[in-house]
C-alpha cells in the first residue's frame, strides 16, 4: 500500500488508520517496523497511530529505548537508533515485548534487522516533493488493508 502525505497531521492519520485496522479485526498482536532517515515522520506515524488506541502524548523514546503505553490495546514504542547489537537489544527487554498481546511499533527498525519477526508490517516514509512532501509504503506478507 502507498500514500503520500502533505503534513504531519495526514502522516498521523494513515498510522491511526493502520492500528484501526489491526484492532478491527480484532489482532491481538503486531509488529511495525518503521524505517526512514531521521526527521522523516516516524514519531509523527507511531503518535496517530497510539491516538487511535486512545493514547496521546507519544514521544520519541530516544535515551529510553522503549516506551510503554496501555490504551484500548497495549503498545510497546521502540526507538532503536543507539541499539547496535542483540545484547543490546534483549537488554530493553524486546523478546518479551514481542511475545505480549499488543502492538510493537519499532523506528530505526533498519538497526535491528535481524531480530524483525517474519510476520512484521513494514512502514517505510521517505521525503518526496516540497518540504512537507512524504511516500508512505506499508507492506505485509500477510493480506492487509487499512
Ligand atoms: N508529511 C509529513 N509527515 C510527517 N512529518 C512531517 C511532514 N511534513 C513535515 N513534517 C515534519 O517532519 C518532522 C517529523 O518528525 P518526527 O516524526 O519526529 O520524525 P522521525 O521520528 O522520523 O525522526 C516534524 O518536524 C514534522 O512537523
Ligand atoms: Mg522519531
Amino acid at each position: 500500500m502507498l500514500f503520500y502525505t502533505d503534513s504531519p497531521e495526514e502522516t498521523e492519520k494513515i498510522g491511526a488508520r493502520l492500528a484501526s485496522a489491526l484492532d478491527g479485526r480484532n489482532i491481538p498482536r503486531a509488529f511495525i517496523a518503521m524505517r526512514g532517515e531521521m526527521g522523516v515522520g516516524k514519531t509523527a506515524f507511531t503518535r496517530g497511530f497510539a491516538l487511535a488506541l486512545g493514547v496521546s502524548g507519544v514521544k520519541s523514546p530516544t535515551y529510553t529505548i522503549v516506551n510503554e503505553y496501555r490504551g484500548k490495546r497495549r503498545i510497546f514504542h521502540f526507538d532503536t537508533y543507539r541499539i547496535s547489537d542483540g545484547d543490546d537489544l534483549y537488554s530493553t527487554g524486546f523478546d518479551d515485548y514481542i511475545e505480549t498481546d499488543g502492538y510493537t511499533v519499532v523506528e530505526w527498525s533498519e538497526n535491528i534487522e535481524d531480530y524483525i519477526p517474519e510476520d512484521a508490517i513494514f512502514v517505510t516514509i521517505s521525503r518526496e516533493g516540497g518540504e512537507c512532501g512524504r511516500r508512505i509504503e506499508i507492506t505485509s506478507k500477510k493480506e492487509l488493508e487499512i
